[in-house]
């Protein structure tokens, strides 16, 4: 049975480009019977989140959504990155094998330094550190979405390295899952949905709140009687990545779009209709998930025992590997 790795950056609250990236791939293959590692990447939070106040919450917050959505502590591990330290100690050893250039050429460092913004060095190795996370637990398959392959590829590539180097098979190679039709799901300005271009939907906010921020995707200006190509507007991308391209109610709002005049009532389908037909899906999908959140906040409790349990189980493997490692080295 494959062993399954992924993890999330508690800078913010999740997004509905999380849940559609990766998200649901580890409930799916949580479903599948896998054994499945997920972790809140808190030390990669750290290259760009100083504010202590911000990140605890923040990577309670990310362990409270993981429960809502739906994994079950009882099949998949839930820790922390923080917990499990030795992943720390892997970096440092693979940051060893790993040329110069391999980092400079990583896009997270480059889109950074491009816009003119500072870099620090954990930024600089953060596909270092990544690795390690995968390459600790020794996953054989790392399911994210589109804008993290180049940090598996890597990974890949620093496992080959080490094994040739020292000349051990210390490392399995993983593997990476797209979730099927994996674009990157776009923001409410059309962008790549991201925390950090504040252009995010929040499947667990409050619906009048949702709703204004669904209002507020932006679109052009064609109006209600008009035919409109779908796969241009990011109202009906949204849709179809969260309700799946071959469900009729996405094939439904395409054939609205395409034909305004099949609007029940005759008065033609604009933007307005699209956007409250995704809200009512939203809140549809959600539906449990938010209503698990509410009861998770009403009892913090839980969620200490579910990191403690699941750090256990990351831990022993990370443990092992970590020793095969200095093995291999001389250490
Ligand atoms: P992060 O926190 O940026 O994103 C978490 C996951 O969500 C996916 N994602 C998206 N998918 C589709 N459309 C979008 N707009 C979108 N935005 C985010 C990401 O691809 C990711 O799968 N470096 C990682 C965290 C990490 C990690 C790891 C992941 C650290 N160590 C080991 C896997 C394995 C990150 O910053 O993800």
């Amino acid at each position: 049975m494959p062993r399954i790795l992924s993890g999330v950056q508690p800078t913010g609250q999740l997004h509905l480009g999380n849940y559609c990236g990766a998200i649901r791939q580890f409930l799916d293959l949580q479903a599948e019977g896998h054994q499945v590692f997920v972790f809140v990447a808190s030390y990669h939070a750290l290259t760009s989140l100083h504010d202590a106040v911000a990140l605890r919450a923040s990577i309670r917050q990310v362990v409270v959504d993981y429960l809502a959505f739906g994994l079950d502590p009882a099949r998949t591990a839930i820790y922390l990155q923080q917990d499990v330290p030795e992943v720390t100690e892997l970096a440092w050893l693979l940051g060893c094998v790993c040329p110069f250039p391999w980092m400079e050429k990583m896009t997270t460092y480059k889109d950074k330094t491009a816009k003119g913004l500072e870099a620090n060095i954990g930024l600089f190795t953060y596909p270092i550190l990544q690795a390690a996370d995968i390459l600790a637990v020794q996953s054989d398959i790392v399911p994210v979405g589109r804008d993290q392959v180049q940090h598996i590829e890597i990974t890949r590539d620093l496992a080959q390295r080490f094994n040739r180097e020292f000349n051990a098979e210390v490392f399995r190679l993983p593997g990476l899952r797209l979730a099927p039709h994996a674009e990157l799901l776009p923001g409410i300005d059309g962008e790549k949905m991201s925390k950090s271009y504040g252009n995010t939907i929040d499947p667990f906010a409050p619906e009048k709140e949702l709703k204004t921020r669904i209002m507020s995707i932006k679109t052009d200006s064609k109006g209600v009687d008009v035919a409109k190509d779908p796969d241009n507007c990011t109202v009906y991308r949204i849709f179809r990545a969260l309700a799946g391209p071959g469900d009729p109610r996405t094939v439904e709002l395409a054939s609205r779009y395409r034909d305004p005049s099949r609007q029940p009532g005759g008065k033609g389908f604009g933007y307005g209709h699209a956007k409250l037909a995704l809200l009512e899906l939203v809140l549809d999908h959600f539906a449990a998930a938010r209503k698990r959140r509410a009861e998770l906040l009403a009892d913090p409790g839980q969620v200490e025992s579910v990191l403690k349990a699941g750090a256990q189980s990351a831990r022993s493997l990370a443990q092992a590997t970590v020793a095969a490692a200095r093995q291999a080295t001389g250490l």
